[in-house]
């Protein structure tokens, strides 16, 4: 019969569609709908890869991938999303899949392998929002409590587990023009809460220009730009009341500033509809910074709150009332406070001999010059600025700018510029003049409250801190112009010389008469300076002067510091300049580190390259011991004695042998060779050891002879100064590490994972094959004959029936 055949042909197919549905991994539904506001949560992006966590505590590391299982085996499974693994042994914590659930806030529980008698472990992962944790964040470990070893908590801040914010607009103009924005007032993690009451069971969670964020636990989120948390005295859930949405705009009102959040609940009294909130904020200039609202009264149906705030000031107040003497990085925050530099008058000289006084962030106590005054010409009495307090900040440091001395040649009024650059530690440092132009001055002033940050000039094994300048900044030419440089700081101060202060390269042209024109910073030293790229440490600076061929663009400087083996410190060299940024290249032999080398007999040593070898032989003309005098006692030392010394140790007091051979390290920055000597005689419970360092020193051949350093309890180090252990050619720096067995080792695991995972595919489709040819011929041959065709017709349908049936009972997995 056609009919049933058909019908089973089409059987077969679903069967075969369906076992390949149900052999792939166990399906689970990323995501999760809110219990109130019908949000749809997607944690899709946050589970592409597995993600491995080191709990610091406990010495283990936990890698967990939340919505599959992860891609390596852990105690020798695929089923689990969560796993442990501490000192080679690795634990289940959490199986897949999890049980995802919203109540209020998601969470994911995951159940693993047996804990203790009676229970598994558990692992909960609370999904907390945060829309300013946009890429893939890793979730935090919440320390585990002594009681309880089986249950591990996560929290994971991610915007994932945001619900989609309501905005308004958070700017406005006054009718004077002047500009407000409060959005730095926003909140994109934790909402603002204020206690109502003191009592501690009335709380108003309140968000800026934006929607509430979701907090665990919390059902104050959605549109309310104003809810209010309601705890009653039994520990039943807290209520929550909607007291607004966001729904306007911040206005002006009266002449403050206002927001309000209308159509909230329901409100039970007659004379309004629904539940509001009105925030006012008010004009503070010294609040500028962790400003909260505060509670001030409510009706039945109405909350007022007030807001201090310095943003709530128009600019011209802000900056009568600026606080003296005190300027805040806007970008990082970080506040310069130069007070202890006032209440004194101070003089500096120019080079040609002028004096000047001057006094920071106040007027001058003694002068001849108008009361005021803030930099005085003393010789002829001229003010070339009035004091202010006002400190300024730009890239590079505070500045005061001192304005309206007295009228000067163009008509204008004489002012003085007064920077203040990070200068050494301690130090409250002096004022230098670095440039006295007709109408103006420039003074820097290197002092370290100028300093922000710590620049370390350090990263991985590279230091460049040997090359930094403190009295003199290097020099180099090119472009028909010098460029004054430091290395991680700013250019040490050069009278005459009046770059943007803080600037680590200065570019400069020098007139015929020797004076600079013309300075432009090429960058700044920010934190993140140095980097290292493959084979290369580069120092990179930004930020510094409009780019003349492109003003939107600033001009920057890069140097690429490469191995000099037998070179110096070096110095740099420009290379070239292109799209707004020099180039410059430094030889030098800091960045050459150490290298390993080996002992070749008979007294040879090699580093690993190669590309150095020095003959020790050299060292003794004649085979004899060196003897070294030491506190009562003489040490024999013989490099290249071998056996016949000292039973094969080649340094040797009384019937004591040092050691032997163990490590020879070519040390390129300090120009050094150093040989380790272990296993040495007896010494009480330990044995004898003993160093010897190769100092490379041009002038001194070898008869200088070893000196003792180190006398110490077992062990003895000396040092050798000679040329003979100077590094004898140029080589390049190359492909050091290509055959370094730490990176081979490293990429095994991962190969070996990969392969793991397609011999796996492999498998199932040899199985599904199989199976496939199986059913095919049994269904063949049933369905020659049309009584167990239709037989075979209603076995299936049974089969089908129940799977349906099945899959009612896991509808949790398609909540959504
Ligand atoms: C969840 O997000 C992923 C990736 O962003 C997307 O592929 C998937 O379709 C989303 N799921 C739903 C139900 O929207
Ligand atoms: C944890 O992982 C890091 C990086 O993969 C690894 O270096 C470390 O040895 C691991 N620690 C333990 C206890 O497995
Ligand atoms: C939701 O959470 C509250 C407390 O956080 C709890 O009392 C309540 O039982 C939870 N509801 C469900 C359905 O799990
Ligand atoms: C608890 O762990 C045991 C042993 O690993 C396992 O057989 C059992 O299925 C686990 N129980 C649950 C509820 O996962
Ligand atoms: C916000 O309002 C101000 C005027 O009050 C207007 O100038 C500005 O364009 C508005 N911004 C947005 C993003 O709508
Ligand atoms: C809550 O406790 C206070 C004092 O402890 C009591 O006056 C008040 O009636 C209680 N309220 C409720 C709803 O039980
Ligand atoms: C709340 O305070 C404001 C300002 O002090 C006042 O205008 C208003 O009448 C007060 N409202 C109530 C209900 O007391
Ligand atoms: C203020 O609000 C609380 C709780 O929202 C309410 O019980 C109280 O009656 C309100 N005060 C006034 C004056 O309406
Ligand atoms: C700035 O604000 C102050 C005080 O709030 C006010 O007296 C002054 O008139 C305002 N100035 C301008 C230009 O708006
Ligand atoms: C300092 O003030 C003078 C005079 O008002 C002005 O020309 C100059 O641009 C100001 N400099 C800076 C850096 O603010
Ligand atoms: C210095 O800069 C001025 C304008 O900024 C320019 O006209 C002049 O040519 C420059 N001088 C030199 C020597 O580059
Ligand atoms: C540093 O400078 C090099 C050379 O110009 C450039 O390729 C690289 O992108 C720079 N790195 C940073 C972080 O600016």
């Amino acid at each position: 019969m056609p009919e049933c055949q058909l019908y089973i042909s089409l059987a077969i197919l679903f069967t075969i569609l369906t076992q390949f549905v149900s052999s792939q991994k166990p399906s689970f539904t990323c995501g999760v709908k809110d219990s109130i506001h019908l949000h749809k949560f997607n944690f899709t992006e946050l589970s592409s890869s597995d993600i491995t966590i080191y709990d610091q505590s406990e010495g283990e590391n936990i890698t967990l991938r939340l919505c599959s299982p992860l891609s390596q085996t852990c105690a020798g499974s695929h089923d689990y999303s969560i796993c442990l693994r501490k000192q080679g042994t690795e634990v289940g914590l959490g199986k897949f899949p999890p049980l995802l659930v919203n109540n209020h806030t998601s969470m994911f529980n995951f159940t693993g392998d047996l804990c203790s008698n009676s229970r598994n472990y558990t692992v909960l992962i609370v999904m907390k929002c945060d829309y300013t944790a946009i890429d893939t964040t890793s979730p935090q470990l919440i320390p585990k409590g002594k009681d309880d070893q089986c249950t591990t908590y996560f929290i994971w801040n991610t915007k994932w587990a945001c619900n989609e914010a309501v905005k308004a607009n958070c700017t406005v103009v006054d009718d004077r023009n002047n500009l407000y924005d409060l959005s730095s007032l926003t909140a994109y993690k934790n909402n603002y809460v204020v206690d109502i009451g003191g009592k501690g069971n009335l709380t108003m969670n309140i968000n800026v220009c934006h929607s509430v964020i979701h907090e665990s636990g919390s059902e104050c989120y959605g549109t309310a730009g104003a809810c209010l948390e309601v705890h009653s005295n039994d520990s039943s859930n807290p209520k929550y009341i909607n007291y607004g949405e966001v729904n306007h705009p911040l206005t002006i009102n009266n002449g403050n500033l206002e927001i309000v959040y209308t159509s909230g609940h329901l409100c039970k009294d007659e004379t309004e509809d629904s539940l509001w909130t009105i925030i006012t904020f008010i004009c503070d200039p010294e609040a500028t910074e962790h400003t909260v609202p505060e509670y001030k009264n409510n009706t039945s149906c109405k909350y007022e709150f007030v807001w201090k705030t310095s943003l709530a000031c128009n600019k011209t107040y802000l900056k009568q009332n600026a606080a003296k003497c005190k300027v805040t990085n806007p970008r990082t925050k970080f506040t310069y406070n130069l007070e202890v530099l006032m209440n004194s008058d101070v003089t500096t000289n120019t080079s040609d001999g002028t004096q000047y006084k001057l006094q920071i962030c106040g007027s001058l106590r003694d002068s001849k010059c108008p009361k005021g005054t803030g930099v005085c010409n003393t010789k002829d009495s001229i003010s070339v600025g009035m004091a202010n307090g006002n400190l300024m900040w730009q890239h590079g440091g505070p500045y005061l700018n001192y304005t309206n001395g007295a009228i000067c040649e163009n008509g204008q009024n004489h002012y003085t510029l007064i920077a203040f650059v990070c200068g050494a530690e301690g130090s409250t440092g002096s004022p230098i003049i670095v440039k006295k132009n007709t109408c103006s001055l420039i003074i820097h002033w290197y002092t370290s409250l100028a300093c922000e940050n710590k620049l370390t000039c350090v990263e991985k094994q590279t230091n460049l801190l040997p090359l930094i300048q403190t009295s003199k900044n290097y020099v180099a030419k090119g472009m028909d112009t010098e460029f004054h440089i430091n290395i991680c700081r700013p250019i040490v101060p050069t009278p005459g010389l009046a770059c943007p202060p803080g600037s680590a390269v200065c570019q400069a042209v020098r007139t015929s008469e020797g004076q600079y024109t013309n300075e432009t910073s090429l960058g700044f030293p920010d934190e993140k300076t140095v980097l290292l790229d493959n084979q290369n440490v580069i120092l990179n600076y930004t930020q510094g002067s409009p780019c003349p061929e492109n003003p939107q663009k600033n001009l920057s400087s890069s140097f690429k510091f490469s191995c000099n083996y037998n070179g110096d410190h070096g110095s740099p060299e420009f290379e070239n300049y292109s799209n707004c940024h020099f180039s410059f290249i430094w030889k030098t032999n800091i960045v050459c580190g150490t290298l390993i080398g080996v002992w070749v007999p008979p007294c040879v040593v090699q580093d690993e390259t190669h590309v150095n070898k020095v003959d020790l032989s050299l060292l003794y003309p004649k085979p004899v011991p060196r003897i070294v005098a030491g506190t009562g006692k003489n040490y024999s030392i013989s490099i290249c004695g071998g056996k016949d010394h000292c039973n094969g140790s080649a340094v040797c007091q009384g019937t004591n042998g040092y050691g032997t051979i163990t490590n020879v390290m070519f040390d390129y920055d300090n120009k050094a060779i150093k040989l380790l000597y272990g296993n040495g005689s007896k010494c009480s419970n330990k044995v004898y050891t003993s160093e010897l360092s190769l100092i490379c020193n041009d002038s001194v051949g070898i008869d200088n002879g070893p000196k003792l350093l180190l006398d110490a309890n077992c062990m003895a180090s000396f040092e050798w100064h000679t040329k003979i252990a100077c590094p004898s050619e140029v080589p390049v720096l190359k492909s050091g590490t290509s055959n370094d067995p730490v990176s081979t080792t490293e990429t095994t695991p991962a190969r070996e994972s990969l392969w793991e995972s397609d011999a796996a595919i492999q498998t199932w489709a040899i199985v599904s094959a199989l199976f496939l040819v199986t059913v095919v011929l049994i269904a063949w041959f049933y369905m020659r004959n049309p009584r167990w065709c239709f037989d075979l017709r209603y076995r299936i349908s049974a089969i089908t029936a129940s799977r349906n049936h099945s899959r009612v009972q896991y509808s949790r997995e398609e909540a959504w």
